[in-house]
């Protein structure tokens, strides 16, 4: 006989398509140890306010072990009468301590303060390994900027030829945005350490019960302030799916780069052949499905994001079962994360690059024009004058289909009287490098200490 929590004031059961609506065991039960977890907790200050006598707390504890178990094995499984993880597990409690002592733990609770508690513990636990899994991706970017410490390559603006880079500083600035979405979780998780185990309903327990004493055995900071809040509140999953969707776009856009690094144009990178995948007709085919699954994947998170947000927006409060619709997007999101970013370590890491292919472009596109201007300055002209001439160069040096180190000492003093021959000193790619070397640029030097920055970063995580 199903066991239903509020069968009391109706003379039939609901509807097949009403309980088929209002099923959520298909994608809650993920949450069935942190339900058990809250049961235990829930016994002990039951016991403390004296509604469980010592033995009663004993069978209790023994019961929800051996449903625990059961839930681990699988032996134990939600069914179609139950309406929802909390129902199908407080099914299994009376099977296993009987319906007269199992009947008294739902005492001073209610599946509104349950569900919030639960799924901020879930997502907690969930978000603390995605934020090990971006660790992971950083590890592998940090290990290639590592193992290619003066390969340079031609930075862009506009997608278009900029000033050279070295690859490690290129490689290093994703990791920095990576290490932000870490730091954002765990800002995020701060906030959400409270529990509301305790806020009944929405008012809050008549019954003496401490929500002090349930959330620190649930790992939480503390109870949360207000019942009310407690059980209408989901700005942690809005704020969860925000860090996930941030996440996936700052994936997306390494993606994309290795997408177009890896074309013929560009030929930059060699993906390995255990992360690219071939042609069912094109022999030749060897395709960068890890990064264009990420790149897709990123929109799906920004769709969880906004499909959550739509759902909050102007509910009043407190509970209402529009809530229950909080739990599928932002659990997608970090299954979809779980996927993909063990994968994109896999890519990145194993990546090989065309350091040669790379170094021949760098100065391609006349990356070098502002090294002549900054020159220029540093001989007192004034930046406008410097640009110009500088500008003067390039329409030379494009005219005659040669590159800027290649202009001849007449046409260069022709472009403007300070322009010396010792301007060729900082027009080579290496010379350009080296010479932004404040902090945060692009020298080796500052480099290497980007990259110790970032591992301490990853360290200390
Ligand atoms: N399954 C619900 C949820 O996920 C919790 C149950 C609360 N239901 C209720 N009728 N008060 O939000």
């Amino acid at each position: 006989e199903p066991t239903k929590l509020w069968g009391g004031r109706f003379a039939s059961g609901p509807a097949e398509a009403m309980a088929a609506l209002s099923l959520s065991t298909h994608f809650d039960w993920c949450l069935a140890p942190h339900d058990i977890a809250g049961s235990r907790a829930h016994a002990r200050v039951l016991h403390q306010a004296g509604l469980l006598d010592a033995d009663e707390l004993e069978r209790m504890l023994a019961g929800l072990d051996v449903l625990a178990a059961d839930v681990e094995s699988g032996a134990f499984q939600p069914v179609f009468d139950d309406e929802d993880v909390h129902t199908a597990l407080e099914r299994g409690l009376l099977e296993r301590v009987g319906t007269e002592l199992g009947g008294k733990l739902r005492a001073g609770r209610s599946r509104n303060d349950q569900v919030a508690t639960l799924f901020r513990r879930w997502l907690r636990d969930a978000c603390r390994q995605v934020a090990s899994g971006v660790l992971d991706v950083v590890d592998a970017l940090v290990s290639q900027a590592a193992a290619h410490p003066e390969a340079v390559l031609p930075g862009r603006t506009h997608l278009q030829h900029a000033q050279p880079v070295l690859l490690a500083h290129h490689l290093l600035a994703h990791c920095q945005a990576l290490l932000r979405d870490v730091a954002r979780i765990r800002d995020w998780d701060a906030r959400t350490a409270f529990s509301p185990y305790g806020s009944g309903a929405l008012a809050g327990s008549s019954l003496g019960l401490d929500p002090e004493a349930v959330a620190a055995e649930l790992g939480f900071t503390g109870a949360v302030d207000n019942s009310i809040d407690g059980t209408a509140a989901r700005d942690f999953a809005a704020e969860a799916a925000f860090c996930l969707a941030m996440l996936g776009v700052n994936l997306s856009r390494v993606a994309e780069e290795v997408i177009i690094w890896n074309t013929a144009e560009f030929g930059y990178v060699v993906l390995d052949d255990a992360w690219a995948t071939g042609s069912s007709i094109m022999p030749q085919k060897k395709n960068p499905d890890v990064a264009e699954l990420a790149r897709g994947k990123s929109g799906r998170l920004i769709g969880n994001l906004s499909g959550l947000l739509a759902t909050l927006k102007a509910q009043p409060l407190a509970y209402n079962r529009d809530l229950q619709e909080d739990k599928e997007p932002v659990i997608d999101s970090v299954e979809q994360l779980g996927l993909l970013l063990p994968a994109m370590a896999g890519m990145l890491g194993t990546l090989t690059f065309r350091t040669e292919r790379m170094a021949e472009l760098a100065p391609a596109g006349f990356t070098l024009a502002t090294d002549i201007a900054e020159w220029l300055v540093r001989q007192g002209v004034p930046f406008r004058v410097a640009h110009e001439a500088s500008g003067a160069c390039v329409r030379t040096a494009e005219n005659r289909g040669v590159g800027l180190d290649e202009l001849t000492d007449a046409e260069l003093a022709e472009a403007h009287p300070a322009l010396t021959p010792q301007v060729r000193e900082v027009l080579t790619v290496p010379g350009s490098i080296a010479s932004r070397d404040a902090r945060g640029g692009t020298a080796p030097q500052r480099v290497a200490e980007q990259r110790e920055r970032v591992v301490a970063a990853v360290a200390e995580h």
